[in-house]
């Protein structure tokens, strides 16, 4: 994570949330939990960039154990403010997942793909696969660019990476990265697994497997 992001998140604790009660965005989020919850049950799960939590609180109730990591102490200290019994909360890098123990049965990460830059999406994915079986679901979800809903992007780099200005209640402002994955390109890049790509209304899914 860039120390841009870092502080974005950090300083970004206590307001972060905000976006889980936009109204317009209820019928996807009723939707992600409903297919999200047969994926996990009674799974050993990995939930990568685990943030404040909000979709480990949803699922706890549905997987045997989630190990949820997130590179942010700010985030994981408010995570961890909700008691849930099976889950651990670990500070850690999704660029070095391989330190971690074992396998899961299930991996999962919440509007963190969007984060990526394009040219680390190889080496995230060899992380990725070092922490899954054949039979491991892999499941990304995260914003669609919606005009008009979605903050505009201003920036787009040499390698195609997509940047957002963004600002915080108190009006601090951040430049994020903030990538769109094109679906062809998904299926195209990830030719290891296969890939059920899902769009709503204002989210995408992804579920992959490793062939
Ligand atoms: C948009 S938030 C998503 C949080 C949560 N998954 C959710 O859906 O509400 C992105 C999260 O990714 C975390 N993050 C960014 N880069 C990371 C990295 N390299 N390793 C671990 N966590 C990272 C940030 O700290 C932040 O909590």
């Amino acid at each position: 994570m860039t120390h841009r992001m870092q502080q974005y998140y950090s300083d970004r604790v206590e307001e972060y949330e905000e976006i889980y009660r936009k109204p317009e965005r209820q019928e996807d989020l009723q939707t992600l939990k409903a297919l999200l919850k047969p994926e996990v049950a009674g799974k050993h799960v990995l939930e990568i960039a685990c943030g404040t939590g909000y979709w480990t609180r949803h699922l706890s109730g549905s997987a045997k154990w989630i190990t949820a990591i997130d590179l942010n102490a700010e985030m994981l200290a408010e995570a961890r403010r909700f008691p849930l019994k099976n889950v651990d909360f670990q500070r850690h890098d999704i660029y070095t997942l391989d330190q971690l123990p074992g396998t899961y049965d299930c991996i999962l990460g919440g509007f963190i793909w969007s984060h990526i830059p394009l040219e680390k999406i190889d080496r995230f994915l060899d992380q990725m696969r070092s922490k899954t079986t054949h039979e491991t679901p892999i499941i990304f979800w995260d914003n669609r660019y919606i005009p008009g809903n979605s903050t505009p992007i201003t920036y787009t780099d040499a390698k195609g990476n997509t940047f957002q200005n963004r600002s915080l209640n108190d009006g601090r402002t951040y430049t994020i990265l903030k990538n769109y994955p094109d679906p062809a390109w998904i299926e195209a890049h990830l030719s290891s697994y296969t890939v059920e790509f899902t769009q709503l209304d204002y989210f995408w899914v992804m579920k992959c497997q490793y062939r």
